[in-house]
């Protein structure tokens, strides 16, 4: 396969690179930082990430350079979507000039989650620099809740404005993701679905996940995607829409009087590992092929041991091509609690 030319469109590729359940590879997840400003609870627990935390050190990390070059050959593999996430993206110096490299890549769109804290001052280098959508992190509207949940006691008003300046240099709608935990913001759900109907903002409630280690997770704090949907059906009548693509992780639904769209994650009680074509790069160039995975491959090596572009598909092409992760599929069919077993730590994977 050409190296140079324009990156193909998985439907071009004489042979689609599939995993061992025939789930092609789409969606690469690309981390730029595992550090945060802050410390929410179900991710970075304080009494974890604390000051004596060892964070990667910078050189550790992948350049720019060389996240692009990955990014560019798995585009020619068939990615169609770029995400970058953290920790928290934004922290990482001068991310629009990442953007514009991975925008210069054709046949993929490049996306944020972000937590907005530091959105309405960048809000426009990203957009000019290409990005194409944004993501935000807002767990509750309650200005009490949200200072909680985040544990750093930040307020909610520079989360809504980094929206506010997001869409207004183009890059909405935004979508805005909650994660739900049981007697710590569901009493807040209501109010933030009514804050963006009418909007062309898109709310989406995340069931907590049991991701890494360090969050304390119970089946017991997890609040089922279907009771929300009554919850807010009972409010705001809602009717069930088609996916945006196949794999799409979020559930679709609209307002039956028009006033926009929410959606609902549920990665717990309704698994979507069947049509996952998700791959994840930590900061420091580990390639993960689950959000669960125990084990990652290291890109960060064969880059700096000066492996070619042939050589780099070569090896993304074999990591995939065994792929057989299912690890939330696996977790609802368990009829008892799965062995425990070493995960990584969300923000170091990305979520
Ligand atoms: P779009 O469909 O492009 O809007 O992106 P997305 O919903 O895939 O990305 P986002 O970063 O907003 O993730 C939403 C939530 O879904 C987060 O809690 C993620 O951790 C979770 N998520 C994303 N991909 C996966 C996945 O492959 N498996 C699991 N279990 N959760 C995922
Ligand atoms: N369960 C579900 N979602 C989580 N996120 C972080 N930790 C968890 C968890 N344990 C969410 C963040 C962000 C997205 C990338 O993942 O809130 O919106
Ligand atoms: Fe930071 Fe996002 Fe994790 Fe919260 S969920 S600690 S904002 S990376
Ligand atoms: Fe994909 Fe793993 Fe999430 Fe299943 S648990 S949807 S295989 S990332």
């Amino acid at each position: 396969m050409s190296t140079t030319g324009p990156a193909a469109h998985i439907d071009d590729i004489d042979e689609p690179m599939v995993d061992s359940f025939g789930r092609p590879l789409r969606d690469l997840r690309i981390s730029v930082t595992d550090r945060c400003n802050f410390r929410c609870q179900y991710c970075m627990p304080k009494e974890v990430f604390g000051p004596a935390f060892a964070f990667l050190p910078r050189d550790a990390i992948l350049t720019f350079e060389e996240i692009a070059r990955i990014a560019r050959i798995t585009a020619e593999l068939g990615v169609r979507k770029f995400r970058l996430t953290g920790g928290e993206p934004l922290l990482r110096a001068e991310l629009h000039k990442l953007i514009e490299q991975l925008h210069a890549i054709p046949g993929a769109e490049v996306a944020l989650t972000t937590n907005a804290t530091l959105l309405a001052s960048q809000a426009e280098q990203l957009a000019a620099a290409g990005l194409d959508r944004v993501t935000v992190s807002l767990d509750s509207l309650d200005d009490e809740v949200f200072r909680s949940m985040n544990d750093m006691n930040f307020p909610v008003a520079p989360v809504l404005e980094g929206i506010e300046v997001a869409t207004a240099a183009g890059l909405g709608p935004i979508k805005v993701n909650a994660v739900v935990r049981k007697g710590v913001n569901d009493q807040t759900l209501v109010d933030l679905a009514r804050h963006f109907r009418g909007t062309e903002h898109i709310v989406r409630f995340i069931e907590f996940m049991d991701v890494g280690s360090t969050n304390g997770w119970r089946l017991d704090e997890v609040i089922p995607s279907s009771e929300l949907v009554g919850l807010i059906d009972a409010e705001f009548p809602l009717e069930p829409v088609d996916a945006n693509y196949t794999g799409e992780v979020a559930r679709r639904y609209r307002y039956r009087d028009g006033a926009g769209e929410i959606g609902f994650i549920s990665s717990v009680t309704q698994p979507f590992c069947g049509a996952c074509s998700r791959a994840r790069i930590s900061a420091e160039g580990q390639l993960f092929t689950c959000l669960f995975a125990t084990e990652g491959t290291d890109l960060r090596a064969a880059l700096r041991e000066g492996a070619s572009d042939e050589d780099l598909t070569a090896l993304l092409r074999r990591v995939w091509g065994i792929r057989d992760d299912r690890y939330s599929a696996l977790r609802s069919e368990a009829t008892e609690d799965l062995p425990e077993r070493p995960k990584i730590e969300m923000s170091y994977i990305g979520g």
